[in-house]
């Protein structure tokens, strides 16, 4: 079997520990997979030399089968462009254009919600990728007065939006749901209404349904079982999708996948960041890396695999065997042997 390289970003805090489990667990599967770690991708390096990806760096990712990435962020490092060198580089140059987030509840002892029948969460956010607020075009005026003016231009264009809800819809177990703000953001919003229409007319299987984004987060909390894809913007996917992780049971075991789903190249990172606040304590949950990888190894056509990391995950949490932000006492180190035990 020849090997399949993949990039590997560990980048900074617990990305470099929850990464290293990541590839300790898609080693020992024997997944045929080679690893060119970039550790020199960091805020260590954008600190001294004010750029963290070079353009050889990313060309060399570019070059590879898939990224597997930790996470980036540095309290040193207040300066924006920093993830925006590294993170929305590599999903903006490569055209990751969807953001995959599944979300599904992986012990009913870990929903927050009280009333059992609306615990059992599964389902995905499909969020924008490469437009909406994230594009950096703005602007400062009359800096340090109290006149001071920010822009941010959110930005959607009919060919980003349409191939987004598209792959919504292709992917539709039950139903998609698209929300945005359409009510009161006329031009984005109308440019969504539009696309969405027009795509879902394709569709005329998948159930469809459309909501305000205020009420979408009002429904996820009352009743996360309704929902099976959810479409939406940069923004409003970031966010929703970091309120359906806790949901699902913790932020340290989300996992997502950047992907263009017409080339098949992908970048797989957990959906948390670097947590300073508990980075070298040995309590960063590594599952949200570790399913990443698992969505890394669907791409390349492992589902067996795949499957086999998930169905380990729901053991190792089910009998506790976990860190302590999923109730657990383990380490991260010992949290992932745990999972490889249980392969
Ligand atoms: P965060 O996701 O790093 O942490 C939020 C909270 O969740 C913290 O209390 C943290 O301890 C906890 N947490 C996160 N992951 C965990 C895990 N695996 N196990 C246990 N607990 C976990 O969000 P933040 O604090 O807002 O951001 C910290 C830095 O990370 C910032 O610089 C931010 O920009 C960056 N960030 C990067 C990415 C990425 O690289 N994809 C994503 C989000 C945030
Ligand atoms: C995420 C993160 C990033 C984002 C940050 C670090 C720029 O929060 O991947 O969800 O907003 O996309
Ligand atoms: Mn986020």
């Amino acid at each position: 079997m020849n090997d399949v390289t993949i990039t590997v970003i560990p980048g900074d805090g617990i990305g470099l520990e929850v990464t290293e489990q990541a590839m300790l667990t898609l080693d020992g599967l024997g997944a045929g997979l080679d690893f060119d770690v970039l550790d020199h991708v960091n805020a260590d390096t954008f600190l001294e030399t004010g750029v963290a990806l070079s353009d050889e760096d990313f060309e060399r990712a570019g070059r590879s089968e898939g990224i597997l990435l930790g996470a980036v962020g540095d309290p040193r490092v207040r300066d924006p462009r920093y993830a925006r060198d590294v993170l929305l580089r590599l999903r903006f140059e490569l055209d990751l254009y969807v953001n995959y987030r599944p979300v599904k509840l992986l012990h009913d002892q870990l929903s927050p919600l009280r009333d059992p029948a609306k615990r059992a969460i599964d389902c995905v956010i499909v969020r924008e990728n490469t437009e909406g607020l994230y594009v950096d075009i703005g602007g400062a005026l009359r800096r340090g007065s109290v006149h001071e003016t920010a822009i941010d231009t959110e930005v959607s264009t009919y060919l980003g939006v349409s191939r987004v809800v598209e792959f919504a819809l292709s992917s539709a177990r039950r139903e998609v749901c698209m929300v945005d703000k359409s009510n009161a953001v006329r031009h984005g919003g109308g440019l969504w209404q539009k696309c969405w229409h027009q795509a879902a007319s394709r569709y005329p299987d998948v159930r469809r349904k459309h909501l305000y984004v205020d009420v979408a987060a009002m429904r996820l909390v009352a009743d996360p079982t309704q929902f099976d894809v959810i479409v939406t913007n940069n923004s409003y996917g970031d966010i929703l999708s970091d309120l359906a992780a806790q949901l699902a049971g913790g932020l340290g075991a989300a996992a997502s996948a950047n992907i263009n789903p017409d080339t098949g190249f992908g970048l797989y990172e957990p959906v948390h960041g670097s947590a300073p606040d508990i980075a070298g304590t040995g309590r960063a949950n590594p599952l949200g890396a570790i399913l990443s990888g698992a969505l890394l190894l669907d791409r390349i056509g492992r589902t067996a695999e795949a499957d086999a990391i998930r169905k380990a995950a729901d053991d190792v949490v089910a009998r506790g065997r976990c860190t302590p932000d999923m109730g657990g006492e383990l380490m991260t180190a010992q949290a992932g042997a745990a999972l490889r035990a249980a392969l």
